[in-house]
């Protein structure tokens, strides 16, 4: 991923999604754990882990919402790189608007 992804906005957002992957990967070890935990009526590592689940899912809360901005940048800088590509027309037509442009106005 490091080296597909040379933007650093669209980076950004799949290092974020990367971590997310982790700690939904914490979050179901940790729960199945308090789970067996609470069958076997150990009630202490019940809290222990109770802790530790709840961590990991505000983690992850957080994370959610990093990606909003994280996302919306990716996106944005996308369509920054796009019109950036766009070459100039070389007929004696005037050049079209860019998107940049029409966004603008809009
Ligand atoms: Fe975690």
């Amino acid at each position: 991923m490091l080296d597909e992804n040379s933007d650093s906005e669209a980076l950004d957002a799949g290092l974020i999604a990367a971590a997310q992957r982790v700690e939904h990967y914490e979050i179901a070890g940790y729960g199945s754990v308090r789970t067996f935990a609470e069958l076997l009526g150990e009630a202490e590592a019940v809290d222990l882990l109770q802790q530790t689940l709840s961590e990991e899912k505000e983690t992850d809360e957080k994370l959610t919402e990093i990606a909003k901005e994280a996302n919306a940048m990716a996106i944005s800088g996308s369509a920054s790189e796009a019109l950036e590509e766009v070459e100039e027309p070389e007929s004696t037509q005037p050049p079209k608007r860019s998107l940049k442009a029409r966004s603008a106005r809009a």
